[in-house]
């Protein structure tokens, strides 16, 4: 492990240990006496409960590849899902023993501006050696992830990120399966391959070298036979737009991005970098196979495959309707304020130097600086012709929006590119509204593809006060310039 020195090491261990005491949970959801249920990420619950992760360098065998992997994970396996009810206080503290800054963002999640996990936006970067707490009530139930946000290409690439569910009192599920979707980008002696290449950060992102579910390659997930399972897949790779689909059982599709919506039978559904979905599944009887596939290469690729195992539980129970999710605000859209955003490649870098943009934290500390690692080394890509700063530009841009807070905003993103880019707005949610190409019904997201050449409205309340991150999810996009941000006071 590069970096730390043994005080921290030590320290690292002790917390590391607990942070994974909860471990032993992870069967927790599996009901099913006696029966083992197997390719399941460590969960561990923590509401009102102080939890601290440490975000550091670990061996890990991805299976295919020869050596291990020195990846870098916020404790002993990758993908760990924390689980807790909404109401319930998140209290993490995040330890740094990693050779560069970090931080955590919740992606997702309509949090407080301060815990945002945006380094030199809201917060100063976590150095080695230190820590940082976030503590606050996720507001509503959902499928949430969260990861750092600088240097994201690496350090999302060697693995670091984990997985939030805020429950909801309403499951009336058997079982509730994690699925996290990452591609790894190894070398056949386990190594990592560079995370950026000039080819891929121009077009469509550089792809992983193995596709894996729960950080292995296509398992087996056992489930509840002849049970109504709720599956909920997260697409955290940086690059690869899926088009997932079941085969073998009937699915549907219950929740977008953690919010819940009428249910729809699934045939299959775009799931870009950063979109969850959550999947209604009725498994078959004991033996059964169904498959998790991605129908968007020419070949379908099976993900996982869900085995049903023990007695049958819930034949023929009803279907399960969900209700739309309530507590969000729905915007006035035929009075909203309108923007258009475009998404463009750039071919310069914007000078910034006279515009003075401070953000003083609640600390009292003002922002002005940008570091080598929150800012592009490339500019490749605008929103709005403003590129995200490229290294040697000392401040942040000028925000691209300013709303009075409770201001119904609509936005359209405008695609000029010939690439797809899966746009991400913090503190929000958002309701897609229409698009001029990819049909899907009107839902709540907070990331949505727009396609090449695709127009895509979205709108929401501006009512979460702070200063708010929208960028492509396409993380290289992201890293070159396609992110920018907006003030909600
Ligand atoms: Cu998932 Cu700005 O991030
Ligand atoms: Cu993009």
């Amino acid at each position: 492990m590069p970096g730390p020195g043994p005080e921290l090491t030590r320290r690292g261990f002790v917390a590391g240990a607990s942070a994974f005491a909860g471990a032993a949970l992870a069967g927790c959801h599996s009901g099913g006496a006696g029966t083992s249920f197997t390719g399941r990420l460590p969960e561990t619950r923590i509401g009102n409960m102080p939890l601290t992760l440490v975000a550091r360098e670990r061996p890990l065998h991805l299976g295919a590849s020869g050596g291990p992997t020195p990846a870098w994970l916020y404790g002993d396996a990758p993908f760990p899902v924390y689980r807790m009810s909404a109401g319930e206080m998140l209290d993490v503290t995040l330890r740094n023993a990693l050779p560069e800054h970090t931080s955590i963002h919740w992606h997702g999640v309509r949090g407080p501006n301060a815990m945002d996990g945006v380094p030199y936006v809201t917060q100063m970067p976590v150095q080695p050696g230190e820590s940082f707490s976030y503590r606050f009530a996720p507001p509503d139930p959902g499928t949430f992830f969260f990861h750092p946000h600088c240097n994201t290409a690496a350090q999302l690439g060697r693995g670091l990120a984990g997985v939030l569910i805020v429950e909801d009192e309403a499951n009336a599920f058997a079982d509730d399966v994690v699925c996290v979707l990452k591609d790894w980008r190894v070398a056949k002696d386990g190594s990592f391959l560079p995370f950026i290449t000039p080819d891929g950060a121009g077009r469509g992102g550089t792809f992983g070298t193995l596709r894996t579910i729960n950080g292995q390659v296509s398992p087996e997930i056992s489930v509840p036979a002849g049970a109504d399972v709720r599956v909920r897949v997260l697409n955290v790779d940086a690059t690869r737009v899926s088009d997932i689909g079941v085969q073998g059982a009937e699915a549907r599709i219950i929740a977008i991005d953690g919010n819940a919506l009428v249910p729809f039978a699934l045939d299959t559904w775009r799931l870009g970098p950063a979109m969850r979905m959550d999947l209604a599944l009725r498994t078959p009887l004991a033996g059964g196979k169904v498959a998790l596939v991605d129908y968007f290469a020419a070949e379908p690729v099976i993900l996982a495959t869900f085995v049903a195992k023990g007695e049958p539980r819930q034949n023929g129970s009803a279907p399960i309707a969900e209700p739309e999710t309530a507590k969000l605000a729905l915007p006035d859209v035929a009075n909203a304020e309108p923007h258009e955003l475009k998404l463009s490649a750039s071919a310069t870098a914007s000078d910034y130097a006279d515009v003075p943009a401070p953000i003083i934290l609640p600390g009292g500390q003002k922002i002005d600086l940008l570091d080598s690692l929150c800012s592009t080394s490339r500019t490749l890509w605008a929103i709005d012709g403003k590129p995200w700063p490229q290294t040697g530009h000392q401040r942040l841009p000028p925000p691209l929006m300013t709303f009075a807070r409770g201001t119904s905003a609509r936005i359209q993103l405008t695609n000029t590119t010939p690439h797809v880019h899966p746009m991400h707005v913090h503190g929000h949610t958002f309701r897609v509204l229409s698009a001029n190409k990819l049909k899907r019904p009107e839902h709540w997201a907070d990331t949505v593809l727009v396609l090449p050449e695709e127009r895509v409205e979205i709108a929401f309340v501006a009512d979460n006060p702070g200063n708010w991150m929208i960028h492509c999810h396409i993380i290289e996009h992201q890293d070159t310039g396609m992110m920018g941000w907006f003030r909600v006071v």
